[in-house]
């Protein structure tokens, strides 16, 4: 079969398509906030609703397929990644966003196979924008291909990163320090959007440069992975190594050039792998 993904890919596209419809109705009631590591980082029923919604419309009509889903992690099943068709949620990514009604707001689903990403669909529910990639074949938002910008002067770039959910204070002086060291290399600006599967897909549309963090987890990149390397962009690891989906380090940009260059500039800090038992 020369397109076996394509239903599981077509699955993905409405599955996310409803969640967010879900997603936005909820914004219009009170949000019921509850945490989970920490005060900071936040969880709501709606988070757990879409993830079920999500994982139940897959599971019937791919029954022998695999899942990571955050709030599923979150509740105790293990975030290891087989070789098996493995659907990679985060339901609601930005959930902070969420909380607040800061307007961006995604569901994320990665899809691998043999460890391998074979597509990416991240719908920004809110702007109602649909950000696909399929490896391969490119990627596109509501149709229209994207392809990274060609900007190689770090001068002439726009650069994300997060401030993450992590309040230890040498973690957060770490954060500040890289931003500090980037913003006066000098470069155009620094931004956040408070969702990482956006931020990526701002990079694969040419918006940005490149978006960097470390501590995030798998779920928030595995479909924005996809969508930015058939965009033309890079994936690679904080250090300049290769990108490893569970490390919870991640650079994604428009070439090598921005990456290197942002890569000399990163303090880096320890976050535990997602995949430890
Ligand atoms: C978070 C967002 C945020 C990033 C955090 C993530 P969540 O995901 O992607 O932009 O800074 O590291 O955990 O918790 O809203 O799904």
């Amino acid at each position: 079969m020369s397109d076996p993904w394509k239903e599981s890919f077509d699955h993905a596209v409405a599955v996310a398509r409803k969640a967010g419809v879900v997603i936005r109705d909820a914004l219009q009631n009170e949000v019921k906030v509850m945490t989970k590591s920490s005060s900071v980082d936040l969880v709501t029923q709606t988070d757990q609703r879409v993830e079920k919604i999500i994982i139940s419309s897959v599971k019937e009509k791919f029954p022998t397929h695999s899942f990571i889903g955050e709030e599923s992690v979150a509740a105790g099943l293990p975030c290891i990644l087989t070789d098996d068709p493995t659907w990679i949620i985060d339901p609601v990514d930005g959930t902070t966003n969420f909380v607040h009604g800061f307007p961006f707001v995604a569901v994320s689903i990665g899809f691998a196979v043999n460890k391998e990403l074979e597509f990416g669909v991240v719908y920004s529910c809110i702007e109602d924008k649909m950000y696909t990639g399929r490896k391969g074949k490119g990627a596109f938002c509501d149709g229209e291909k994207l392809e990274v910008s060609d900007v190689k002067e770090i001068r002439k770039s726009m650069i994300i990163s997060e401030l993450g959910s992590n309040r230890d204070e040498e973690t957060v002086s770490k954060i500040f320090s890289t931003m500090k060291k980037i913003l006066c290399i000098p470069v155009h600006g620094l931004r956040g959007s408070g969702t990482a599967a956006t931020n990526m897909c701002l990079v694969a549309s040419g918006a940005v440069e490149a978006f960097f963090e470390i501590g995030i987890h798998c779920w928030d990149v595995a479909a924005g992975a996809v969508i930015v390397t058939e965009a033309g962009g890079v994936l690679l690891d904080v250090d300049g190594g290769p990108w490893d989906l569970m490390s919870r380090r991640m650079m994604s940009a428009n070439n090598k050039t921005i990456a290197d260059r942002l890569i000399k500039e990163i303090d880096v800090f320890p976050a535990e792998r997602d995949d430890v038992v």
